[in-house]
């Protein structure tokens, strides 16, 4: 049978009568959103740069079998979030809901395995979670997240958190690691059956979803937020009474080397995380302060999967990782009132009257460009009243006013703003005079002057 082609698809309907709206759970990021990104993005390249890790950028687009297969079906980011559908060719496909399945299918797929490791890689993108949305839970959140593969050494696992912890410093937010291990293909089944044995014995006082948790994830049983659960699993059995030697000793040295580092962390039994592919070490970290800590609030979260490149068909190798949601960490920043740096105002202004002067005034800005001077216009306007108050309320230091008589002189009208006097300057010397002074008043700085291109000079013609 023939394959549909776009030609086959019936247009759209056009839609009447209301206007374009947000789809549920998604979020506009606004330019007034923009400087926190850009801060957080600033923050996460540098920390990445200093404990060498490279960027990688997987596509949106994955196989809807890695998630299965990585994260786990019954999970629910894959269950209940995964948005996924047959593709053109009946492929069926998925928005990535997380970062590390793609990460390690890249590995496994680009013979990474060959580089010396850890291959230590970061991230940062749209993810998407058809989650039902509430405060601080998106269908299309933003997360940056941090990879090491392919070194299994507990030192790793606390470098890892000493990133991520350092970049929440260097943001203002000081942060607490809540730290578990949940033990690994030796020991993890005992306990699981152990925590099964708990529940099942109390099985009249769980929640229906937590019945179906029983039979299937009995690990999630330990993160059902509803009151009666939560209760239950106070006493219940605790992974780490249940850790295989190498499980404890390796989760030991996760923290001796954290006191090493002085990184703030508790001990917390119940973080055992939705997805299937951790091993050993499990972390969430959370706002100091934050009283209303939950999972819903964790700024971040990660943990150990030593498991995961084997089971998706690659050599045994071993990885750790967290990612954070962007989204959630500018709420904060913003809750707590901790404003990006604003930008440096301009300095200069170009304000001008009649046609001719409009087009010399592209070239002097141009020019004041090339020379690092930080220069606005109103180039559209017509009167010089206007123009004068977009430069007042710019803030800044000169206007330059090219006139119809200035032009015919070949000069151009500087204002000192501050002090209001005006004075005439020849229009081929103003760069030059407007760059001295500025440099002279020592001025917030000019930005990097750009390497001048021939046939820039300016002519009064
Ligand atoms: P996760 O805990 O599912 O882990 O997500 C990490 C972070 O993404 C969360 O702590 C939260 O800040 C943010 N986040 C999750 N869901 C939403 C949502 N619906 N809306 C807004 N923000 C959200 C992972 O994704 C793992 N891949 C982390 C990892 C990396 N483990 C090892 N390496």
């Amino acid at each position: 049978m023939k394959k549909p082609t776009q030609s086959d698809q019936e247009p759209a309907p056009k839609p009447t009568g209301r206007v374009p709206s947000l789809l549920r759970g998604m979020k506009d990021t606004l330019p007034t959103d923009q400087p926190f990104w850009n801060q957080i993005i600033k923050a996460v390249e540098a920390l990445a740069q200093s404990y060498r890790y490279e960027r990688i950028d997987t596509p949106i687009l994955e196989e809807a079998w890695l998630f299965n297969r990585a994260v786990g079906k019954e999970a629910d980011i894959v269950e209940k979030e995964m948005y996924q559908f047959p593709d053109r060719s009946n492929d069926l496909i998925a928005l990535r809901p997380e970062g590390t399945a793609g990460v390690a299918r890249a590995y496994i797929e680009h013979g990474f395995v060959n580089l010396p490791q850890p291959v230590r890689l970061y991230y940062s993108g749209p993810f998407f979670r058809y989650d039902r949305p509430q405060a601080g839970r998106y269908r299309q959140l933003h997360q940056f997240g941090f990879e090491a593969l392919g070194d299994p050494h507990p030192i790793i696992d606390a470098q890892l958190i000493a990133v991520a912890s350092r970049l929440f410093s260097s943001l203002g937010i000081p942060v607490t690691v809540q730290i578990n291990s949940i033990g690994d293909a030796t020991c993890r089944p005992v306990y699981v059956k152990a925590l099964a044995d708990y529940y099942r014995s109390r099985k009249n006082s769980i929640c229906e979803a937590c019945k179906k948790r029983l039979l299937r994830n009995p690990l999630r049983l330990l993160d059902c937020k509803e009151p009666d659960c939560r209760g239950l699993a106070v006493d219940a059995p605790q992974t780490v009474d249940h850790l295989c030697d190498g499980c404890r000793t390796h989760f030991v040295s996760v923290l001796e080397y954290l006191d090493e580092q002085e990184i703030p962390y508790t001990l917390n039994p119940k973080i055992v995380r939705g997805l299937d592919y951790y091993t050993r070490t499990t972390f969430e970290i959370y706002a100091d302060g934050d009283e209303a800590a939950s999972a819903q609030s964790a700024l971040g979260g990660g943990g150990r999967y030593d498991g995961l490149i084997e089971q998706l068909g690659g050599r045994p190798t071993p990885g750790v990782g967290f990612a954070c949601g962007i989204e959630r960490l500018v709420h904060l920043m913003r809750e707590r009132g901790l404003e990006p740096p604003k930008p440096l105002a301009p300095d200069v202004f170009i304000g001008q009257l009649g046609d001719s002067a409009r087009k010399l005034s592209l070239k002097l800005f141009d020019q004041l460009q090339r020379e690092g001077v930080r220069v606005a216009e109103s180039l559209s306007k017509d009167g010089i009243k206007a123009q004068l108050e977009v430069a007042d309320r710019l803030g800044v230091k000169y206007t330059l006013i090219v006139g119809q008589k200035e032009m015919m002189d070949g000069t151009i009208l500087v204002r000192d703003m501050e002090n209001g006097i005006q004075e005439v300057v020849d229009i081929q010397k103003v760069v030059t005079e407007i760059v001295k002074r500025l440099t002279r008043g020592q001025s917030s700085g000019r930005i990097e002057p750009i390497p001048s291109q021939p046939g820039a000079e300016i002519h009064a013609d």
